[in-house]
């Protein structure tokens, strides 16, 4: 027995994940998203993110029950809908075009007793002002009242194994308490906990917490590994002494900076927010964004030191880079720092090759070679670079063969290695 018509507009890294796990906890599912291309992959059992495989698509449009459309008409008589659409910046502000695009089209299929729930990152605010104006006007109907409306900031992490949609506790809120009831009841079924909150606003703020806090301590630890090369004392080994600590301290790693559609962009979400409404700057946000903002250039520094050292200039030396993914075991290249840290020594007049295996051959930087990691190509190169570190490359053999090793994960040992 179908438990309901579940809509899921977006079908990426958020919607397709749970548009899946949908179906299988027993909804009738309507994926809808914009992109023609994306819905034609997706019904030809054809999936782009990685941690759904294709078996898992086509059992799920084998039942009958999951149905991706590029057509807003499809939503008609939902139940639930989850809106997942992108949430980027424009010159350092919110980009709220695509919630509002969707709450435009969604809003004359919304009827009495049914259940909208916003999943993009936002500030808060977004889902209770700029969500409920467009369902109410767009459906003559109000929240609370007619329909309900909430919010559950999702937090999925790909290329996680251990930690799924399923098993990741969610927090979840209403516009009142009939509207957090029907969120509640509705997450209950597709995960394992959830956690409701008093409002719509904390539940907002809770994920923007979370990637702040992330943010912040990735720059602290940045900052720390530039000024301990400049001291010469080895970060890499105090992080991992100080993490014997069995309380009062998180570790975090130095990395070649942050990309993707999270750490970049949702701490200026609420900065943005405070200086807007409170006139004032959130400073450990700027300063973070600052610093993580710097790795890349700090990165080709120590890349030309190291080549300089050895007597080779950039230009004209072949580099060969792993990992050019933002995060490792994906192969999600967006405001990669890769991609920043290639654009740099390109224009210094390096040729670039790279190992990525996740790569999608048309999101790979212009200019840059895609190569197996084998014994040839990390002799020839003058420098191997480790930018991301995915778990299927074999760093023993990186180490062995490579002549000069530039590691921003810390993943190779040896005299030839620099660590950043
Ligand atoms: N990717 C992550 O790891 C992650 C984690 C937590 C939160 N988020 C947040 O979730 C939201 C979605 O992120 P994502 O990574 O899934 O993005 P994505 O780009 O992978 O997917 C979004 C999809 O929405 C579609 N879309 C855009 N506008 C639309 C519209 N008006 N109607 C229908 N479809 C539309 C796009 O074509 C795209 O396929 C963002 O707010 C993001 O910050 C992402």
């Amino acid at each position: 027995m179908s438990l309901g018509k579940l809509v899921v507009v977006g079908q990426g890294y958020v919607g397709l994940p749970l548009g899946m796990r949908g179906v299988e906890a027993g909804f009738d599912v309507t994926g809808v998203d914009l992109d023609e291309s994306r819905v034609k992959r997706l019904a030809a059992g054809d999936s782009f993110i990685e941690d759904i495989p294709a078996s898992r698509l086509g059992r799920a449009l084998g039942s009958g029950r999951y149905h991706p459309t590029t057509d807003y008409a499809d939503a008609a008589g939902f139940d639930v809908c989850v809106i997942t659409v992108p949430t980027p910046l424009r010159d350092g502000a919110p980009d709220l075009s695509h919630i509002e695009q969707a709450g435009v089209a969604l809003a004359p299929y919304v009827r009495p007793g049914c259940t909208v729930i916003l999943e993009s990152t936002t500030y808060p605010g977004t889902t209770e002002e700029l969500l409920r104006r467009l369902l109410e006007t767009g459906s003559g109907l109000h929240s609370p009242g007619d329909f309900h409306l909430g919010y559950s900031p999702e937090r999925i992490d790909p290329g996680n194994p251990r930690w799924r949609l399923e098993n990741t506790p969610k927090v979840v809120s209403g516009v009142d308490e009939a509207a957090l009831r029907r969120v509640d009841e509705f997450y209950q079924r597709v995960v394992e906990r959830t956690v409701p909150v008093d409002s719509t606003r904390v539940a907002e703020l809770t994920k923007l917490i979370e990637n702040t806090f992330r943010q912040v301590n990735i720059a602290l630890i940045n900052e720390l590994a530039m000024l301990s090369h400049e001291l010469d004392i080895d970060v890499w080994q105090a992080i991992e002494a100080a993490a014997t600590k069995p309380f009062g301290f998180m570790s975090f790693r130095p990395g070649p900076g942050v990309g993707g559609h999270c750490l970049p962009i949702d701490p200026c979400y609420l900065s943005w927010q405070v200086k807007r409404t409170l006139g004032r700057q959130f400073r450990f946000v700027e300063l973070a964004n600052e610093i993580n903002h710097q790795m890349p250039e700090h990165v080709v520094l120590r890349i030309t030191a190291g080549l300089n050292r050895q007597g080779r200039p950039v230009n004209g030396s072949r580099l060969l880079l792993l990992g050019l993914a933002y995060k490792k075991n994906t192969g999600d290249m967006r405001d990669s720092p890769a991609v920043d840290i290639t654009r740099r020594l390109q224009a210094l007049g390096a040729e670039i090759r790279a190992v990525e295996p996740h790569a999608e051959a048309d999101h790979v930087p212009a200019g840059v070679v895609i190569v197996g990691l084998t014994e040839h190509e990390l002799r020839a190169a003058d420098a191997v670079v480790v930018v991301t570190d995915h778990d299927s490359l074999d760093y023993d053999l990186v180490a062995r063969e490579a002549g000069y090793v530039f590691d921003a994960r810390s993943r190779c040992h040896g005299d030839n290695v620099e660590r950043l």
